[in-house]
């Protein structure tokens, strides 16, 4: 059996992990098994760019980051795009015959499971495997990389703390995350950030500002702010995502954390932005992670060993479980406005903006 694996999408802490967990399983499991790397993930199966690899290919990389296959952004937009003569999904399904794969395991996020669903669709025996820093993939609970730069970002948020309160200022940290605010919102409560602003929860600077305000009135000079990346005000929900781009464009606003930085700043705080940015995606998986990353990859062998195909493994109420690819494809978790850790943050008197 020849199993075909990639790792696609923006890199993240338990990527190697996760696929010494499928193949330390597959090799207990199964006799005659070959592993095959895929180069760079969808663009080296576009482009047959593969290793055959050995066992010891796959020693020491439980805490390793980023990925030892390499990845490679392929927006799905573009998969059905013929470039320079090249039907991407025709080469696809060339390249997975010339590799003679049974299957292919593709560990990525949303849209790595896009393209893996079509990949499915085409006839090809797909497993996918739930990597993303911002824990936005539908229909599992927890995706790897995700408790990871939490962790990342909670040791950001202790560390400007103390500058914060030390300097008497309003320090802005802003958090990875363009669609969904999960990250944010689990460091900034870790953290124990005054505010909280997510993208599914539109802000009103004026509440922002006010909430900074109590606290100085209660003697608390400084506070932590935490934004995501995302994070958008409430005239800006209302406009389509390219009309936000544009308006943003025009107003000459670079982030929203750059702009509620100077919002603030034009009050009587002084205020500084920190941007972690791809720290947290960087470097060793936390025990967390090693252990997901173990549970999911040892699922996927499984899946490989029955023949299910066509799946994305997930946890869902503490058990590993599959979904159908084409459920989970084209869907993104958000978090919900009145989720419980929302409730949480707001009863322990965090703002998200939203109160005037
Ligand atoms: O999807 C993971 C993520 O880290 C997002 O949080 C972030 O918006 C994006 O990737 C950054 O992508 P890149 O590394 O390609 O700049």
């Amino acid at each position: 059996m020849r199993v075909g694996i990639l790792t696609a999408g923006g890199d993240c802490p338990g990527l190697n992990a996760t696929i010494r967990g499928v193949v330390k399983a597959i090799y207990q499991k199964m006799d005659n098994v070959e592993i095959v790397g895929i180069v760079d993930g969808f663009k080296g199966l576009i482009e047959g760019e593969y290793h055959e690899m050995k066992p010891s290919d796959f020693w020491g990389i439980l805490t390793r980051g980023g990925t030892i296959l390499g990845t490679a952004r392929t927006p799905y937009k573009q998969m059905k795009v013929v470039e320079n003569d090249v039907d991407k999904v025709a080469r696809m399904k060339q390249n997975y015959k010339k590799m003679k794969l049974d299957c292919l395991l593709t560990l990525g996020g949303n849209g790595t499971h896009k393209t893996a669903n079509l990949l499915a669709q085409e006839g090809l025996n797909v497993i996918g495997l739930p990597k993303t820093i911002d824990n936005d993939l539908w229909g599992t609970d927890v995706t790897f990389g995700f408790h990871t730069a939490v962790d990342i970002g909670t040791e950001v948020v202790d560390r400007v703390h103390t500058t914060a309160s030390s300097h008497k200022r309003v320090m802005v940290i802003e958090v990875m995350g363009n669609k969904a605010g999960w990250l944010t919102l689990y460091t900034g409560l870790a953290g124990g950030a005054d505010v909280i602003l997510i993208p599914e929860i539109p802000y009103d600077i004026r509440a922002v500002i006010r909430a900074v305000e109590k606290r100085a009135a209660a003697g608390r000079g400084f506070s932590i702010v935490c934004v995501a990346e995302g994070a958008m005000n409430t005239a800006e929900a209302k406009m389509k995502k390219k009309e936000r781009a544009q308006y943003r464009a025009e107003q000459g606003i670079s982030t929203a954390t750059n702009r509620i930085a100077r919002e603030i700043g034009e009050t009587s705080f002084e205020t500084r932005t920190v941007v972690p940015g791809h720290f947290a995606r960087g470097g060793a998986p936390s025990a967390y992670d090693r252990v997901l990353a173990s549970q999911f990859g040892a699922y996927a062998a499984n899946l490989v060993s029955q023949g299910i195909f066509g799946v994305t493994v997930a946890m869902r109420n503490n058990a590993v479980v599959h979904n159908p690819l084409s459920e989970v494809a084209g869907k993104t978790k958000l978090v919900p406005p009145d989720h419980q850790i929302v409730l949480t943050a707001r009863q322990l008197g965090i703002a998200f903006g939203d109160e005037l």
